[in-house]
């Protein structure tokens, strides 16, 4: 990786800040459902931890929008982490302030501190350069672990770089090794899956990943706009004419560069996604007026499984239907047991293709689950993320 890492500086007795992305989704009594995130920033704070740093660790949870939202205070993230670490992590009730600058001054080496919700402050999503200052002066190195939070030109991601030296964290550095290597001559066959509901968010990575592949299979709600291109009376709800557009024309790149794009034959389409509603399995070209495509069918899940079998490298964003929903989590789950047998290189990325695959007990069997939503689906587009163009190169001067 060209960009500098803890590894590439100095941290004992330092006050380092490290902005992790420990936006993990809660039930509705504030329970943690999923601690992943917090599990794959682990390596950064036992190394920080084992090299005597004190370690001060930002995130933001939820979208509270610049306000103190008592369901969205980082204390049960703390918890986690400290049940996980077998050792204590205090949170904190601010993330800047005379309080907080007291409780870091207060710590020992490898001490553990959690800061508030970033998001409780305007300053964050605004990168107001107070803002970052004040968090700055907590620090004396800034680590960034939150590959998943990159994509926003925030002050604890972006805003921060104008006051302290900048380094990835060991996350930060997988995921960009992890997901540069699908560009970087992976071995063939290769494919991207591709599923989810709103195909407009999917171009991206369609336009930039269709030079290094062999094969697009496409499943779940984004398969009906490429369904009306292929027959505009298919693919059920009519799509945005901006969308068929767009789809038009990624379908025609793919022609030219003779790279396969493999549709669904049947799916399953039901009135309501809702638990328990009535579903049918039908032909994909011929949706009923008012259904949804729910899952793929049989016949497709067959032929995708057949094609993904012969493929040494496959990489996956979207899932091919509700999967929440049990009636409709088939081509999911059996999409995820055919990639956890294929012996090749997966990588898997997009908050809920990523939630799948730790829901089916699968994540261990892939060679990489990215921690990045929206920030897998920018970095696969091919953007160089804000919060990655700031930390200090490898070649450049020491941080
Ligand atoms: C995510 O869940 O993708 C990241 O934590 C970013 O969250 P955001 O979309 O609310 O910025």
């Amino acid at each position: 990786m060209q960009k500098q890492t803890i590894k590439d500086v100095e941290v004992r007795g330092k006050r380092v800040l490290v902005r992790v992305d420990f936006n993990v989704p809660l039930d509705p009594d504030g329970k943690i459902e999923d601690d992943s995130r917090i599990r794959a920033c682990l390596p950064t704070i036992i190394y920080l931890a084992g090299h005597g740093a004190r370690i001060i660790l930002c995130s933001h949870l939820g979208r509270p929008h610049g306000r103190v939202n008592g369901p969205l205070r980082l204390g049960p993230v703390a918890r986690r982490l400290s049940e996980l670490m077998s050792i204590p992590v205090k949170a904190l009730r601010e993330a800047v302030g005379p309080t907080v600058e007291q409780a870091v001054s207060a710590m020992q080496d490898g001490d553990i501190v959690m800061l508030e919700n970033l998001r409780f402050y305007p300053g964050e999503e605004e990168n107001d350069p107070g803002f970052a200052r004040d968090l700055s002066r907590l620090a004396d190195l800034y680590v960034n672990d939150a590959f998943g939070a990159s994509h926003r030109a925030h002050a604890s991601v972006v805003g921060i770089a104008a006051h302290l030296p900048c380094v990835a964290g060991l996350l930060m550095e997988k995921e960009i090794e992890q997901l540069s290597s699908l560009f970087e001559d992976p071995p063939r066959p290769f494919a991207l899956i591709l599923g989810g509901a709103k195909v407009e968010e999917k171009i991206g990575i369609l336009e930039n990943i269709i030079p290094h592949v062999d094969l697009v299979l496409i499943g779940g709600g984004a398969a009906a706009a490429f369904l009306q291109v292929r027959n505009p009376s298919d693919g059920g709800f009519p799509e945005e004419p901006g969308t068929i557009v767009q789809v038009e024309t990624v379908t025609k790149q793919a022609k030219t560069l003779g790279v396969r794009i493999l549709l669904p034959d049947d799916v399953v389409v039901t009135a309501k996604p809702e638990p328990g509603a009535a579903f049918r399995i039908v032909a994909s070209g011929q949706i009923p007026d008012g259904y949804r495509i729910a899952d793929i069918g049989p016949l497709t899940l067959a032929v995708f499984t057949r094609e993904l079998q012969q493929c040494r490298t496959v990489a996956w964003n979207g899932p091919m239907g509700v999967f929440e929903i049990p009636q409709f989590s088939k081509g999911t789950k059996d999409i995820a047991k055919v990639l956890a047998g294929l012996g090749g290189t997966t990588v898997i990325g997009g908050g809920s293709t990523a939630e799948a695959v730790n829901r089916f007990g699968l994540a261990k069997k892939m060679t990489h689950v990215s921690t990045g939503g929206g920030a897998f689906l920018r970095f696969l587009s091919g953007e160089t993320l804000p919060g990655v163009a700031v930390l200090a190169d490898k070649q450049g001067p020491a941080p």
